[in-house]
């Protein structure tokens, strides 16, 4: 039996004559952290305000624990919790109210509204901010309290698109704790970020580009298969070194990080190659391909004819 808890099968979804989400599959299992990747307009937001049943797809299929989508989403309404990337709380009402607001939408009794109100805004760290008003928050504690509204009702399916973009790397080490705890109880989470740290904490990651899901795995494997070679080269006269190694066919790219080089070259090529390009003084290493490697080869432009 499937354990999935998310599936999509050749999704598309056209705006015009825009593909935004190319013939997407992909299954997450339940109590799992699947991250999503890509560069800006990639299909991110798209692929899951599909998944979250808010968007019709031009073609294909979802499926949300059990239930098609967007034909069964009501069924998924209490079972699903989304956090979009845009703010989407009252502004003008306090972090308590807001948090009480959603509780009614979702028909809770007062007890159990307050109980799981007070529960997250000490779990999330708001309740110094309690009476605050939202649009007064700064961006972390704005997310906090987004968070806290999705996880009122207690969904088993956590969808959460760029959650961390205004959060610092502290506050998000502690985000990512809560996300690992509610994995951990079941919860199954899909989690949009462009933060290599964050992707690779990710139990598996899927990688999109212009609509299409270019690579999909675990990020140890991603890294540890990725078909390239990567050198670091440091010394003086980088500039001129970088310009020599463009040339170079064998050289997929360059990038500098700090007072080194990054360069990523067709798998087996020879380290002597890339010294020979470099002055005397300029120190060539092999080094492990880490998750923005992974990203750069999986999102490189092709050259089509
Ligand atoms: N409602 C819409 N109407 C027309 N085009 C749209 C609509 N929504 C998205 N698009 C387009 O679809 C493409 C994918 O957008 P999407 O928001 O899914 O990208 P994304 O990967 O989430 O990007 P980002 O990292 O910037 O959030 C973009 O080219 C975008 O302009
Ligand atoms: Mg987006």
């Amino acid at each position: 039996m499937s354990t999935s808890a998310v599936s999509a099968s050749g999704l598309y979804r056209n705006f015009g004559d825009l593909v935004a989400v190319d013939n997407v599959s992909l299954d997450i299992e339940q109590g799992t952290i699947f991250g999503f990747v890509g560069p800006n307009g990639s299909g991110k937001s798209t692929t899951i305000r599909m998944l979250c049943g808010l968007l019709t797809p031009s073609a294909g299929t979802a499926t949300v624990l059990g239930h098609s989508l967007p034909k069964e989403a009501e069924h998924l309404r209490r079972r699903v919790g989304y956090m979009t990337q845009a703010f989407s709380l009252y502004r003008d009402l306090s972090v308590e109210e807001n948090l009480d607001f959603v509780g009614q939408i979702y028909s809770m009794p007062r007890n159990k509204r307050k109980d799981r109100r007070d529960h997250w805004m000490g779990r999330l760290d708001l309740e110094r901010y309690r009476h605050h008003l939202a649009g007064r928050l700064s961006g972390g504690q704005r997310q906090w309290l987004a968070l806290a509204a999705c996880l009122l009702h207690r969904p088993e399916v956590l969808i959460l698109d760029e959650p961390t973009s205004q959060v610092d790397p502290k506050t998000r080490r502690d985000f990512w704790r809560i996300l690992f705890e509610l994995a951990d109880d079941g919860v199954t989470i899909l989690v949009s970020t462009h933060f290599m740290d964050e992707a690779e904490r990710c139990h598996r990651l899927g990688i999109l580009d212009h609509g299409r899901l270019v690579t999909e795995g675990r990020p140890q494997a991603l890294m540890q298969d990725l078909p390239v070679d990567v050198f670091r080269v440091s010394g003086p006269g980088l500039r001129d070194i970088e310009a020599l190694l463009l040339q170079n066919t064998a050289v997929r790219s360059v990038v500098q990080i700090g007072d080194a080089l990054r360069v990523l070259t067709d798998q087996g090529t020879d380290p002597s190659t890339i010294a020979t390009l470099a002055d005397k003084g300029t120190h060539v290493e092999r080094v492990d391909a880490n998750l923005e490697d992974v990203f750069v080869v999986a999102t490189a432009d092709e050259v089509t004819a």
